[in-house]
């Protein structure tokens, strides 16, 4: 049987993570909201459909094409929900409230919410709390579970992040599970060039760089310098990748190769995210690179939970 295609506004869209795993798993974005300017270079280097250059608070929905679905790797920053506690009604500033906005103009059939683990437990778990209500109070079945990138995909990397998945159906929501874990790994060196540009290698002009030499022995593993020592990460996943990495020091994870020992590249901290080698990187600086994909999701996460939701949505019509 042939079924009707599933439109997606993909909000806070960064650099089209959740646009790509979306649409690998069948999904049609039709329109996307970023306010980074360099983060808009790399997603409109990959994706035609049309994006909104701008703050979301700029943006009014109710000029904008309806879509099925409304997917958000929202900011943290908006867990700032203090004054809607006290019953003020000031939503102002919390973009939470923003993709509350652009719900009650497009009522989108499907909510799909990407945000970091701590969500849940965040404010003494009253911010999530909040977050359920509005959803619930708009006739939304919730359906949330903490994943790790490294259970759900094959892709090593440590990143647990709450996936937040809402229905106005009830049968589909009723329909829908959450991916199973894997069984399939690829290993931290699967992931490596064996060497690269000069650029990125550590040498004697670094104060700690006889600490590095002397203890980065392995091949398949990432280290991170922490300001007085050296970290192994024992797991064979690499660890979870931040925007921090963007802001240049020593944030940006170790590794030992053919050549010696150096930071990963963009390119590599793009596999670790589960980005294709066909991704464009535009030109930008690295340091934006290594931000945009620290902040990004891991594609192969949201692939497998979007085909999730596509299957239950099958399975009920
Ligand atoms: C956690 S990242 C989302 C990453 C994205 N889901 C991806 O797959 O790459 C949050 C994004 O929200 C954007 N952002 C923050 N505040 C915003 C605002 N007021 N309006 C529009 N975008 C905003 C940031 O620039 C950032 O790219």
């Amino acid at each position: 049987m042939q079924h009707a295609t599933i439109t997606v506004a993909d909000l806070f869209a960064g650099i089209g993570g959740i646009a790509l795993g979306l649409k690998r798993a069948g999904f049609k974005i039709l329109w996307a909201n970023e306010m980074d300017a360099n983060a808009c270079k790399t997603y409109s280097t990959n994706f035609k459909h049309k994006l909104y250059k701008c703050e979301i608070q700029k943006l009014n929905p109710d000029n904008l094409p309806k879509v099925d679905m409304l997917a958000a790797g929202f900011p943290c920053q908006a867990f700032s929900i203090a004054g809607y506690r006290k019953g003020f009604g000031d939503t102002r500033g919390t973009l939470f409230f923003d993709i509350m906005r652009f719900v009650d103009s497009i009522h989108p059939k499907y909510l799909f919410l990407e945000n970091v683990k701590n969500l849940e437990r965040h404010d003494n778990g009253n911010t999530f709390k909040v977050i359920l209500h509005e959803l619930e109070k708009r006739g939304y079945y919730v359906k949330h579970k903490v994943l790790n990138t490294c259970e759900y995909s094959d892709v090593p990397q440590n990143r647990e992040r709450i996936y937040i998945i809402a229905f106005k159906n009830k049968a589909v929501y009723e329909a829908f599970e959450f991916p199973k874990k894997t069984t399939k790994h690829k290993a931290i060196c699967d992931l490596l060039d064996d060497s690269t540009d000069e650029k990125y290698y550590y040498d004697n002009k670094t104060p700690f760089y006889s600490i590095l030499k002397k203890e980065m022995t392995n091949r398949c593993t990432v280290y991170q310098w922490r300001r007085v020592y050296l970290r192994e990460n024992k797991n064979n996943v690499c660890p979870t990748l931040t925007a921090n990495m963007g802001m240049g020091g020593h944030n940006v994870p170790l590794v030992l190769d053919s050549k010696g020992v150096r930071k990963l590249t963009p390119r590599e901290c793009a596999r670790f995210q589960g980005f294709p080698e066909t991704y464009k990187f535009p030109d930008i600086a690295n340091s934006a690179l290594y931000k945009q994909f620290g902040n990004s999701v891991s594609v192969p996460v949201i692939e497998t939970v979007a085909k999730e939701i596509m299957k239950a949505i099958k399975k009920v019509s």
